[in-house]
Protein backbone atom coordinates (compact mmCIF):
# COMPACT_ATOMS: atom_id res chain seq x y z
CA UNK A 1 0.00 0.00 0.00
CA UNK A 2 1.28 3.40 -0.64
CA UNK A 3 -0.06 6.92 0.89
CA UNK A 4 0.30 10.54 -0.39
CA UNK A 5 3.50 12.50 1.12
CA UNK A 6 4.78 15.96 1.12
CA UNK A 7 8.65 15.81 -0.76
CA UNK A 8 10.70 18.54 1.01
CA UNK A 9 14.20 19.87 -1.04
CA UNK A 10 15.92 21.97 0.25
CA UNK A 11 19.98 22.98 0.07
CA UNK A 12 22.02 25.86 -0.97
CA UNK A 13 21.72 28.33 -4.05
CA UNK A 14 22.23 26.95 -7.42
CA UNK A 15 22.35 22.97 -6.70
CA UNK A 16 19.85 22.23 -8.75
CA UNK A 17 17.03 22.10 -6.40
CA UNK A 18 14.32 23.61 -8.08
CA UNK A 19 14.88 22.00 -11.46
CA UNK A 20 15.25 18.30 -9.58
CA UNK A 21 11.86 19.20 -7.77
CA UNK A 22 10.22 19.75 -10.88
CA UNK A 23 11.34 16.38 -12.77
CA UNK A 24 10.25 14.34 -9.53
CA UNK A 25 6.75 15.96 -8.94
CA UNK A 26 6.44 14.97 -12.81
CA UNK A 27 7.24 11.57 -12.35
CA UNK A 28 5.10 11.21 -9.53
CA UNK A 29 2.42 13.25 -10.37
CA UNK A 30 2.48 15.67 -7.98
CA UNK A 31 2.18 19.39 -7.66
CA UNK A 32 5.55 21.11 -7.96
CA UNK A 33 6.05 23.98 -5.19
CA UNK A 34 8.92 26.87 -5.60
CA UNK A 35 9.25 28.68 -2.41
CA UNK A 36 12.08 30.45 -3.48
CA UNK A 37 10.02 32.39 -5.88
CA UNK A 38 7.67 34.09 -3.28
CA UNK A 39 10.66 35.49 -1.68
CA UNK A 40 12.01 36.55 -5.36
CA UNK A 41 8.49 37.96 -6.19
CA UNK A 42 8.40 40.08 -2.58
CA UNK A 43 11.70 41.05 -3.76
CA UNK A 44 10.62 42.00 -7.64
CA UNK A 45 7.42 43.84 -5.61
CA UNK A 46 9.87 46.03 -2.99
CA UNK A 47 11.77 46.60 -6.20
CA UNK A 48 9.23 47.91 -8.59
CA UNK A 49 8.02 50.04 -5.78
CA UNK A 50 10.98 51.53 -4.74
CA UNK A 51 10.92 50.25 -1.21
CA UNK A 52 13.95 49.76 0.53
CA UNK A 53 14.06 45.95 2.09
CA UNK A 54 15.81 47.77 5.50
CA UNK A 55 12.82 49.79 5.95
CA UNK A 56 10.64 47.35 8.19
CA UNK A 57 7.56 49.57 7.69
CA UNK A 58 7.56 50.56 4.23
CA UNK A 59 7.69 46.54 3.38
CA UNK A 60 5.18 45.94 6.20
CA UNK A 61 2.75 48.14 4.18
CA UNK A 62 3.67 46.52 1.00
CA UNK A 63 2.80 43.20 2.41
CA UNK A 64 -1.04 42.73 2.42
CA UNK A 65 -0.63 44.32 -1.66
CA UNK A 66 1.50 41.14 -2.92
CA UNK A 67 -0.53 38.50 -4.12
CA UNK A 68 1.53 35.40 -5.12
CA UNK A 69 0.29 32.24 -7.36
CA UNK A 70 1.82 29.56 -9.49
CA UNK A 71 -0.14 28.65 -12.24
CA UNK A 72 0.86 25.21 -13.81
CA UNK A 73 0.32 24.27 -17.22
CA UNK A 74 0.55 19.97 -16.61
CA UNK A 75 -0.21 19.08 -20.15
CA UNK A 76 2.78 20.84 -21.51
CA UNK A 77 5.73 19.05 -22.01
CA UNK A 78 7.43 19.58 -19.72
CA UNK A 79 5.25 21.15 -17.87
CA UNK A 80 5.38 24.96 -17.39
CA UNK A 81 5.34 26.57 -13.98
CA UNK A 82 4.64 30.28 -13.86
CA UNK A 83 4.76 32.79 -10.96
CA UNK A 84 2.36 35.33 -10.71
CA UNK A 85 2.52 38.88 -9.31
CA UNK A 86 -0.72 40.40 -8.76
CA UNK A 87 -1.75 38.74 -11.85
CA UNK A 88 1.29 39.04 -13.83
CA UNK A 89 3.40 36.33 -15.09
CA UNK A 90 6.75 36.92 -13.41
CA UNK A 91 8.63 33.44 -13.89
CA UNK A 92 11.73 34.99 -15.79
CA UNK A 93 11.88 38.81 -13.89
CA UNK A 94 12.20 36.90 -10.56
CA UNK A 95 14.90 35.24 -11.79
CA UNK A 96 17.28 38.46 -12.90
CA UNK A 97 20.42 39.27 -11.09
CA UNK A 98 18.69 42.63 -9.29
CA UNK A 99 16.50 40.24 -7.72
CA UNK A 100 19.23 37.52 -6.39
CA UNK A 101 21.28 40.01 -5.21
CA UNK A 102 18.17 41.71 -2.47
CA UNK A 103 16.53 38.01 -2.61
CA UNK A 104 18.63 36.83 0.60
CA UNK A 105 17.77 39.90 2.38
CA UNK A 106 14.28 40.65 1.57
CA UNK A 107 13.63 36.32 2.85
CA UNK A 108 15.35 36.82 6.69
CA UNK A 109 12.13 39.42 7.65
CA UNK A 110 10.25 37.57 9.90
CA UNK A 111 7.42 38.48 8.97
CA UNK A 112 7.87 38.20 4.79
CA UNK A 113 8.30 34.41 6.25
CA UNK A 114 5.43 34.10 8.51
CA UNK A 115 3.55 35.03 5.32
CA UNK A 116 5.32 32.87 2.51
CA UNK A 117 5.03 30.18 5.27
CA UNK A 118 1.36 30.64 5.61
CA UNK A 119 1.37 30.39 2.04
CA UNK A 120 3.56 27.51 1.36
CA UNK A 121 1.62 25.08 4.50
CA UNK A 122 -1.85 25.64 2.65
CA UNK A 123 -0.55 24.86 -0.68
CA UNK A 124 0.99 21.73 0.96
CA UNK A 125 -2.61 20.94 3.27
CA UNK A 126 -3.49 18.16 0.53
CA UNK A 127 0.11 16.80 0.35
CA UNK A 128 1.36 15.32 -3.38
CA UNK A 129 3.83 18.15 -3.09
CA UNK A 130 6.87 18.71 -4.38
CA UNK A 131 8.49 21.58 -2.42
CA UNK A 132 11.98 23.11 -2.61
CA UNK A 133 13.29 25.86 -0.40
CA UNK A 134 15.72 26.39 2.04
CA UNK A 135 12.90 25.51 5.74
CA UNK A 136 10.81 23.29 3.83
CA UNK A 137 12.21 20.18 5.82
CA UNK A 138 12.85 22.07 9.14
CA UNK A 139 10.11 24.70 9.36
CA UNK A 140 7.40 24.37 6.81
CA UNK A 141 6.82 20.76 6.88
CA UNK A 142 8.65 19.35 9.26
CA UNK A 143 7.09 15.99 9.51
CA UNK A 144 7.76 15.58 5.47
CA UNK A 145 8.01 12.14 5.21
CA UNK A 146 10.45 12.84 2.63
CA UNK A 147 13.26 15.32 3.06
CA UNK A 148 16.64 16.09 0.97
CA UNK A 149 18.95 18.02 1.27
CA UNK A 150 21.20 18.87 -1.61
CA UNK A 151 24.83 20.46 -1.96
CA UNK A 152 27.21 21.09 -4.50
CA UNK A 153 30.49 22.84 -5.16
CA UNK A 154 30.07 26.25 -5.36
CA UNK A 155 32.33 26.52 -8.90
CA UNK A 156 30.06 23.81 -10.49
CA UNK A 157 27.00 25.76 -8.86
CA UNK A 158 27.86 28.80 -10.33
CA UNK A 159 28.91 27.15 -13.89
CA UNK A 160 25.02 25.65 -13.82
CA UNK A 161 23.82 28.96 -12.95
CA UNK A 162 25.46 30.58 -15.65
CA UNK A 163 24.68 28.43 -17.89
CA UNK A 164 20.78 28.98 -16.98
CA UNK A 165 21.29 32.57 -16.90
CA UNK A 166 23.28 33.02 -20.62
CA UNK A 167 20.44 31.02 -21.92
CA UNK A 168 18.18 33.93 -20.86
CA UNK A 169 20.72 36.56 -22.47
CA UNK A 170 22.55 37.47 -18.83
CA UNK A 171 26.14 38.47 -18.76
CA UNK A 172 27.08 37.98 -15.55
CA UNK A 173 30.67 36.62 -14.82
CA UNK A 174 31.07 33.50 -12.96
CA UNK A 175 32.89 35.30 -10.57
CA UNK A 176 29.60 37.40 -9.98
CA UNK A 177 27.59 34.95 -9.76
CA UNK A 178 29.76 32.71 -7.74
CA UNK A 179 30.14 35.70 -5.61
CA UNK A 180 26.38 36.41 -5.57
CA UNK A 181 25.45 32.72 -4.24
CA UNK A 182 28.75 32.81 -1.42
CA UNK A 183 26.73 35.53 -0.24
CA UNK A 184 23.34 33.96 -0.57
CA UNK A 185 24.88 31.00 0.85
CA UNK A 186 26.19 33.33 3.99
CA UNK A 187 22.73 35.45 4.55
CA UNK A 188 20.58 31.84 4.34
CA UNK A 189 22.80 30.00 6.74
CA UNK A 190 22.84 32.83 9.32
CA UNK A 191 19.55 34.76 9.76
CA UNK A 192 18.27 33.99 12.92
CA UNK A 193 15.02 32.89 11.37
CA UNK A 194 14.70 29.26 10.22
CA UNK A 195 18.24 29.82 8.77
CA UNK A 196 18.71 27.10 6.45
CA UNK A 197 20.34 23.98 7.74
CA UNK A 198 20.13 20.47 7.31
CA UNK A 199 17.34 18.65 9.65
CA UNK A 200 18.42 15.73 11.34
CA UNK A 201 15.84 13.34 9.22
CA UNK A 202 17.24 14.92 5.95
CA UNK A 203 19.12 12.98 3.83
CA UNK A 204 21.89 14.66 1.88
CA UNK A 205 22.43 14.35 -1.84
CA UNK A 206 25.95 16.09 -3.22
CA UNK A 207 25.11 16.33 -6.77
CA UNK A 208 29.08 18.04 -7.59
CA UNK A 209 29.75 14.75 -9.27
CA UNK A 210 26.19 13.25 -10.31
CA UNK A 211 24.31 13.90 -14.06
CA UNK A 212 20.95 15.32 -13.64
CA UNK A 213 19.29 11.76 -14.33
CA UNK A 214 21.06 10.85 -11.71
CA UNK A 215 19.87 12.84 -8.79
CA UNK A 216 16.78 12.61 -10.29
CA UNK A 217 16.26 9.04 -10.06
CA UNK A 218 17.46 9.20 -6.31
CA UNK A 219 15.10 11.43 -5.16
CA UNK A 220 12.46 9.71 -6.93
CA UNK A 221 13.45 6.26 -5.52
CA UNK A 222 13.22 7.26 -2.23
CA UNK A 223 10.23 9.15 -2.62
CA UNK A 224 8.65 5.69 -3.42
CA UNK A 225 10.50 4.40 -0.44
CA UNK A 226 8.59 6.73 1.64
CA UNK A 227 5.18 6.10 0.28
CA UNK A 228 5.14 2.71 1.36
CA UNK A 229 7.14 3.08 4.68
CA UNK A 230 7.10 6.67 6.67
CA UNK A 231 3.13 6.24 7.93
CA UNK A 232 3.52 8.48 10.51
CA UNK A 233 4.52 11.06 8.70
CA UNK A 234 3.23 13.66 6.15
O1 LIG B 1 15.69 28.93 -4.32
P1 LIG B 1 16.01 30.35 -4.75
O2 LIG B 1 17.46 30.60 -5.02
O3 LIG B 1 15.15 30.84 -5.86
O4 LIG B 1 15.63 31.23 -3.45
C1 LIG B 1 15.80 32.61 -3.42
C2 LIG B 1 16.10 33.08 -2.00
O5 LIG B 1 14.95 32.92 -1.18
C3 LIG B 1 17.24 32.38 -1.29
O6 LIG B 1 18.44 33.14 -1.36
C4 LIG B 1 16.78 32.25 0.13
C5 LIG B 1 15.32 32.48 0.11
N1 LIG B 1 14.51 31.32 0.46
C6 LIG B 1 14.25 31.12 1.80
O7 LIG B 1 14.74 31.87 2.64
N2 LIG B 1 13.44 30.11 2.18
C7 LIG B 1 12.91 29.27 1.28
N3 LIG B 1 12.10 28.29 1.69
C8 LIG B 1 13.19 29.45 -0.10
C9 LIG B 1 14.04 30.47 -0.47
Amino acid sequence: MSKDIIVAIDGYSGCGKSSTAKAVAQALNYTYIDSGAMYRAVTLYLLQHNIDPAHLDEVLNALPQIDIRFVTKPTSTPPIYETHLNGENVEQTIRDMSVSERVSEVSAIPQVRHAMVNLQRNMGAEKRVVMDGRDIGTNVFPKAALKVFMSADLIERAHRRKEELEAKGSTATLEEIAENLAERDRIDTSRTENPLVKAVDAIEIDTTHLEFDEQVEKVITLAQEAMTTNYTKL
